[in-house]
């Protein structure tokens, strides 16, 4: 096969739509890309001998497109809104058939594609119409002035198609409709979207608490958030991303096998900027590790199953950082507890320190990974979802406030020492004068000891890790900072 391509999109239709141009520019073809929207990496879907994909010059008038029905476009807009990922890149097979030789694909309805696009269209359409009948706002009133807040549960992804006709249905009211997803607001000129609402209400009152919850963290002008936001509701602007421009100067730097695009500069609707928005102001571990749940700060809440956060005595003296939870720790909801987890306790068993005593956590506390057939592969979280879930771990340490922090490898580092930080080269240093503990020192994540081929070099690498424990043990029992 040929090489793939992972396509970074936003989950919106000008977003496909502009990186689908130039992938189609780019012949690339629907088997090789790997599409993306932030909420889950999709594979292509397997079966693309049926029609073997090929790029007829003769059919295209590079740099141009051949020109596809209009109906496709506003079909796919709708289709764009259904919550199942595999509608970026059946959108993009059908939009590569109708381009090559195709073009009457869409009159075909026995053809499994275009039955999908034509089920998924129908399913959107209804969730509008059942949108539109649905929603009953409530009344409110703040600082004097009659607001309209109401909450809804969409099947699909439906609020920044269905907020214009609620804007031209109620035009002379304030209004806020929450949906989980997203959240739409007029205030009878101007139609924002924003985030969903962390939680649905349980009862009317509740709905009114929420609301002001959400109003007062989003739409208080004092908070700084409001410039985040202003970036995350101009919607209409998406279009004119960069994204579009990046992918053929990253298409021509074909280096690796798999082609990261471009990382999303404004994060979708539903999803914060930060933690920090979703943190109640609390010193007490057991309010955090319940809050945490609710974290929509970056996009890994979407697909793990649960938060991890970290674990341990709220007095602990060692606080060990690894990098997010794995497929295990994902499962039990605790912090190393699979096979790197087995081999950080014996380590510890064998120069002397008791797990038990320890303060053990992660710098980002959702699971990313990638699915592989029925697996999923641990992806490395990128610098965003570690500056995203650095609140997190922030508290932890304010709370806890160890002596010594142990760094397990290079998320872990740069998390808490900075980028700078090079685990080779500086593992085993204590580093002291850090504003976040009296001690850090960084050394191998246990991970990467089992990762090492080469037995040689890791029975190596396991004696170095056992002597930064001694040395962190050590420092810690010995001296006072
Ligand atoms: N690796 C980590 O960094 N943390 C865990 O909790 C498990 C594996
Ligand atoms: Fe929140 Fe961190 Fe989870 Fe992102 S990874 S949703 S910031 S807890």
């Amino acid at each position: 096969m040929n090489r793939l391509v992972e396509a970074k999109i936003l989950p919106t239709f000008e977003s496909w739509r502009g990186t689908s141009r130039s992938l189609l520019q780019q012949q690339i073809e629907p088997a090789q890309i790997l599409w993306n929207d932030g909420s889950m990496p999709m594979l292509p879907i397997a079966d693309q001998t049926a029609h073997e994909p090929f790029f007829d010059s003769r059919n295209s008038t590079s740099p141009g497109i051949p020109p596809v029905p209009r109906e496709f476009i506003t079909q796919a807009q709708t289709v764009s809104y259904h919550r199942d990922p595999v509608r970026w890149p059946l959108l993009y097979r059908i939009l590569f058939r109708l381009t090559h030789n195709e073009k009457n694909l869409l009159q075909i309805t026995t053809d499994d594609d275009v039955h999908q696009f034509y089920e998924m269209e129908k399913n959107v359409r209804r969730d509008l119409h059942k949108m539109h009948a649905f929603v009953r706002f409530r009344r409110v009133s703040e600082n004097g002035q009659d607001r309209y807040i109401a909450f809804h549960r969409p099947d699909h992804l439906i609020m920044p198609a269905a907020a214009p006709w609620f804007a031209k249905r109620f035009a002379n009211m304030h209004w806020t409709i929450l949906t989980p997803d997203a959240s739409a607001t007029w205030d009878t000129e101007d139609l924002t979207l924003g985030p969903g609402a962390a939680r649905s209400p349980v009862s009317e009152d509740d709905l009114e608490d929420l609301w002001r919850t959400y109003y007062a963290s989003i739409f208080n002008p004092a908070r700084v958030k409001v410039k985040a936001m202003k970036k995350e509701m101009a919607v209409r602007h998406w279009p004119t991303l960069p994204e579009t421009e990046l992918i053929p100067r990253l298409l021509r730097s074909a280096r690796t096998r798999v082609h990261s695009m471009v990382e999303s500069s404004a994060p979708a609707p539903g999803i914060g900027v930060s933690a920090l928005e979703f943190m109640p102001r609390t010193t007490e571990l057991p309010v955090l590790r319940e809050a945490i749940h609710q974290c929509h700060g970056c996009e890994l809440y979407c697909h793990a199953t649960q938060p991890v956060f970290g674990r341990g005595p709220e007095n602990a003296a060692l606080m060990f950082v690894g990098e997010q939870p794995g497929d295990q720790e994902d499962l039990a909801g605790l912090p190393f507890v699979g096979p790197a987890g087995q081999l950080f306790d014996e380590a510890l068993a064998t120069v002397g320190i008791d797990r038990s005593a320890c303060y053990v956590t992660n710098s980002v506390k959702h699971f990313r990974f990638e699915v592989r057939g029925k697996r999923r592969i641990h992806s490395k979280p990128s610098a965003r979802h570690v500056a995203a879930c650095k609140p997190w771990l922030q508290a932890e340490i304010n709370i806890v406030k160890p002596r010594m922090v142990v760094v397990l490898g290079s998320t872990a580092a740069a998390a808490i020492l900075g980028p700078t930080i090079r685990i080779l080269r500086d593992r085993g240093q204590v580093f002291r004068d850090n504003p976040i503990a009296p001690w850090i020192m960084p050394t191998i994540h246990p991970s990467a000891l089992l990762r090492m081929p080469d037995p040689d070099q890791r029975a190596l690498a396991h004696e170095q890790f056992l002597a930064d424990l001694r040395t962190a043990a050590g420092e810690l029992f010995r001296r006072s900072p």
